[in-house]
């Protein structure tokens, strides 16, 4: 791994992990990751912003061999897969100081073995001088943590933007010509990681339009040379504007549940719908997470385990629920062999939403001709809303 100058006197030292395939112990990475660090090289001093995941702490190392001194050591956030070499690099570079958010000193004290004089904090607006190069730091909390912070690059036009704008894509390089793959990358990258924050993506998008923007750096996956098309994406991500989709997440055992997932996909897609459909035994989880981001409507489908909901449908409504999607309806259909609380435990779970809850289809047993009448009524219900709202809107404001 060597470092690739991307501007004048800016370097990428991205680590890719290509074979990872998991993150925080739930989320799937078919792409692998990949961990971005740079280093800027002014007239008189060397920064280096962010380490990489302490996972790839020998490559990383070997490629800041070569690349003189390190000054500062910008740490953005304190997600160990940012900041988890900032020991590491200190030992080795014993003058660097740290730069973070007066949170980011915090965080980083609670999270890394960390001497409390070795950080300190910046401003919200603060620059720091290079010689002929300037980092202005922009406090954004929340993307992704609280005490996130991006850099804007004032002579190279060049925003750092740490977990935002990002994507989890190992690449060769730092960069991609794949503007799909790109796009698909980040957008999975969004929903699993940004979505719960997009009002204050909202706010930290108009800010960053009083900047001129030339290339975006982020901390996971390819930097982005077109800045205006990885903006205007995330901008109708985190508008309140939702597509005419449906997503059904369900899980079956015996077939009495699948039998209504078929006629209400039936139904809708006889509608003129956009049904996405997901069977939670066997779908990528990432993939359902993605399909939330435009999505109006979602329906749960469950069978009846024990006394409650399917485990597989409760795990996925809870992350909806911590997602906190765009949607504004929610249905729950299944089948039940002699009681239970399936209905009462996903509306509990999903609560947090609030969402208007469109009237439940729960069959005893298989389904007979009147459940699935019942069903049509609800696609009919659902096709009904949509219509009523146009394009649905959902204001996130003071959320
Ligand atoms: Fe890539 Fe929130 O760390």
């Amino acid at each position: 791994m060597k470092p690739v100058e991307i501007s004048r006197g800016v370097y990428w030292a991205g680590a890719p992990h290509w074979d990872r395939r998991l993150f925080d112990a739930i989320m799937p990475l078919p792409d692998g990751t990949s961990y971005n660090a740079y280093i800027v090289k002014g007239d008189e001093k060397t920064a280096l912003l962010d380490t990489v995941d302490p996972s790839q702490a020998g490559p990383f190392l070997s490629c800041l061999e070569g690349m003189g001194g390190i000054d500062y050591i910008i740490s953005h956030h304190a997600e160990q897969d940012h900041s988890g070499l900032i020991p590491e690099v200190l030992e080795r570079y014993p003058d660097a100081v740290v730069v973070a958010t007066p949170k980011g000193r915090s965080l980083l004290l609670d999270h890394l073995p960390l001497k409390e004089e070795k950080i300190i904090t910046v401003a919200d607006g603060e620059t720091i001088s290079l010689g002929a190069k300037t980092l202005e730091f922009l406090h954004t909390p929340w993307v992704h943590w609280p005490e996130t912070m991006c850099t804007y690059l004032r002579e190279e036009r060049i925003l750092f933007s740490c977990d935002l704008f990002g994507s989890h894509l190992a690449t060769s390089g730092p960069f991609s010509e794949e503007r799909h793959r790109v796009s698909e990358a980040a957008k999975r990258y969004y929903a699993e990681v940004m979505m719960p924050f997009r009002a204050l993506i909202r706010k930290h998008l108009e800010r960053l339009e009083g900047y001129t923007i030339e290339m975006i750096a982020p901390s996971h996956g390819p930097v982005h040379r077109d800045a205006r098309f990885i903006m205007d994406i995330h901008r109708g991500w985190v508008s309140d504007v939702t597509g005419d989709t449906v997503v059904i997440a369900y899980a079956t055992m015996h077939g009495s549940t699948e039998i209504l997932v078929e006629h209400l996909t039936d139904a809708l897609a006889g509608l003129d719908m956009d049904v996405r459909r997901f069977n939670l035994a066997v779908t990528d989880i990432g993939k359902f997470i993605v399909s939330l981001v435009d999505a109006a409507t979602i329906v749960f489908g469950s069978p009846t385990i024990l006394s409650g909901a399917h485990p597989l449908v409760i795990e996925a409504a809870f992350i909806t629920n911590s997602l906190r999607p765009k949607l504004r309806f929610a249905s729950i259909i299944g089948s039940y062999g002699w009681a239970g609380k399936t209905v009462e435990q996903i509306r509990s779970v999903i609560a947090g939403l609030k969402l208007e809850e469109l009237e439940p289809v729960m069959v005893k047993g298989r389904p007979a001709a009147e459940d699935l009448d019942r069903i049509k009524r609800l696609a009919q219900e659902i096709k009904e809303r949509h219509g009523k709202e146009g394009m649905v809107s959902r204001s996130v404001e003071g959320e």
